[in-house]
């Protein structure tokens, strides 16, 4: 059977990773998160005395950093120059320093070269703003996940409620509407949906209700695929 490349891009909270894990557990293909690369390089910027603002250093620092993906959709680790980094790129000063350095040509030009490498032989399932425009334009399947800003907002708290972190909706609320922004206006390769990308709204659907819905397209392609193939 064919491994597609599927792609999942849509702002934060719209539940890319939620179908995504989901999807590439059930088809046994790689998930591949790439905000997390995003966040791994945040925090290797984080952790020298550089500015958000120093663009070079920043290309030249998240060139040389080793950021790897290890383990299944469920046990998603993330290593920064050897060392685990899966809780430490989850926090809320990481999400906006991803947002911010990924908004630099050099440093989206090193991760995505490593996400090609990673999913060209297919089998994958990638979840990040310009996978279908810009990383795989020419992915099997795109999916584009919106949803309400205060639904987003809501989920992404209740995440963050979760994992300890004592932040108010309203907080939660500014910090993805500052996200949005920024990623959606930056220059380079910016969030928005494909041309041929599935839209789906997910603010009125169960988790398993926007998981279904792929599952439908995903097995069209498929028997698309089969159906060609036996025409040969
Ligand atoms: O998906 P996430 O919230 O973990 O992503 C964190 C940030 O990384 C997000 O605000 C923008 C950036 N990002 C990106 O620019 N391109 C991607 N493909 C994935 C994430």
């Amino acid at each position: 059977m064919k491994k597609l490349i599927i792609a999942i891009d849509g702002p934060s909270g719209a539940g890319k990773s939620t179908a995504g894990k989901a999807l590439a557990n059930n088809l046994g293909y790689l998930y591949i998160d790439t905000g997390a690369m995003y966040r791994a390089a945040a925090l290797a910027v984080l952790g020298k005395e550089i500015l958000l603002t120093e663009e070079a250093k920043i290309t030249e620092l998240v060139k040389q950093s080793d950021i790897f993906l290890q383990g299944g959709p469920y046990q998603l680790h993330v290593f920064l120059n050897g060392q685990e980094v899966t809780e430490q790129i989850r926090t809320p000063e990481v999400s906006q320093a991803a947002s911010i350095i990924s908004a630099i040509g050099g440093v989206r030009q090193a991760l995505v070269e490593r996400q090609r490498e990673m999913g060209k032989q297919g089998g994958v399932v990638l979840d990040g703003r310009d996978i279908g425009t810009h990383v795989f334009p020419n992915a099997d399947l795109k999916f584009f996940l919106v949803a309400d800003v205060y639904e987003r907002a809501r989920r992404r708290n209740l995440e963050e409620i979760n994992r300890g972190e004592a932040l108010t909706l309203e907080q939660t609320l500014k910090e993805i509407e500052e996200r949005d922004q920024r990623d959606s206006h930056r220059a380079y390769a910016p969030l928005r949906p494909a041309v041929d990308s599935i839209k789906l709204d997910t603010s009125k659907l169960s988790p398993t209700g926007v998981i279904e819905k792929m599952v439908e397209h995903i097995e069209g392609k498929l028997n698309l695929v089969a159906n060609s193939l036996g025409r040969i």
